[in-house]
């Protein structure tokens, strides 16, 4: 799995609570981050770079944990490389289709720059989205937030209530976050939306369609726990050795899993 940096760590933490899988290579590409704020060209080389380089290292399936990367690279890497590649996308489908209540019916997409500029999202809302109820939002701050570090506090709070200043929440009952890195985040975003609106992401979605293409058994909700596989950590092509710089990956594991308790 490669993501720009930590984001794509909440699709491993999906993918080790949903799988029984023996072993995850995770590449964080921290150099280049973030990838939302860079050119589609540029993300396309990125991207192509670390898929040799896990294919080198024995991947024998490729998940782009990263919806930006996704968006730039995934047509390209297949048709290069042999194997399968999974890519993401902001979930619009399943939210347009969720029941929403009466005067309630748009959704908002939260993704980064790139991904909102891209082709590939526009082709989405064009065959799911016919009667225009989405309204995309580009939030490239929660990137360098996640990045640093920095998951609550005062500064996260005041850029989202400047970010969201602009839109009407209350005519939302569905928000995508459609960048890896939001997840982090859940819970101070929910709080600038109706206590009944429905987040939804794409990982759930992503990490079974892994597990169909690499035969892989998807566990019961209530078996979800998180369990340990054997996950080897790259930082834009060196290992994570370091037993300090490992535990920055696992308190990020420790922090989706209290988020998930809390979606439960
Ligand atoms: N995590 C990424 C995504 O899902 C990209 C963040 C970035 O590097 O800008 O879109």
């Amino acid at each position: 799995m490669f993501d720009s940096g930590v984001g794509g760590i909440s699709v491993l933490h999906s993918a080790c609570r949903m799988l029984d899988a023996p072993e995850y290579l995770y590449y964080a590409d921290e150099a280049h981050a973030p990838y939302g704020k860079r050119d589609a060209k540029e993300v396309r080389a990125y991207a192509t770079d670390i898929t040799r380089f896990l294919i080198e290292q024995g991947a024998d399936a490729i998940v782009i944990a990263c919806n930006t990367a996704t968006s730039a690279a995934v047509r390209q890497l297949r048709e290069m490389f042999d194997l399968p590649i999974i890519g993401m996308e902001p979930a619009v489908k399943p939210a347009l289709l969720l029941a929403h209540p009466k005067g309630r019916e748009r959704v908002l997409v939260l993704a980064t720059p790139l991904t909102i500029a891209e082709e590939k999202l526009e082709r989405l809302l064009l065959r799911f989205d016919k009667d225009h109820r989405t309204d995309l939002l580009a939030l490239p701050g929660l990137v360098d937030f996640a990045e640093k570090g920095i998951f609550e506090g005062d500064g996260v709070d005041a850029y989202l209530e400047e970010a969201l200043s602009g839109i009407d929440r209350d005519c939302y009952a569905a928000v995508v976050p459609g960048c890896t890195h939001f997840l982090f985040f859940l819970p101070q975003l929910q709080r600038h939306f109706p206590e009944d609106c429905v987040f939804v992401d794409g990982n759930a979605g992503t990490v079974r369609h892994l597990a169909e293409v690499m035969h892989l058994r998807v566990r019961e909700e209530k078996e979800a726990q998180a369990a340990k596989p054997k996950i080897t950590y790259y930082v834009s092509g060196r290992e994570v050795t370091k037993e300090e710089e490992r535990q920055r990956f696992d308190a990020l594991h420790a922090r989706l899993d209290t988020i998930a308790a809390l979606r439960e």
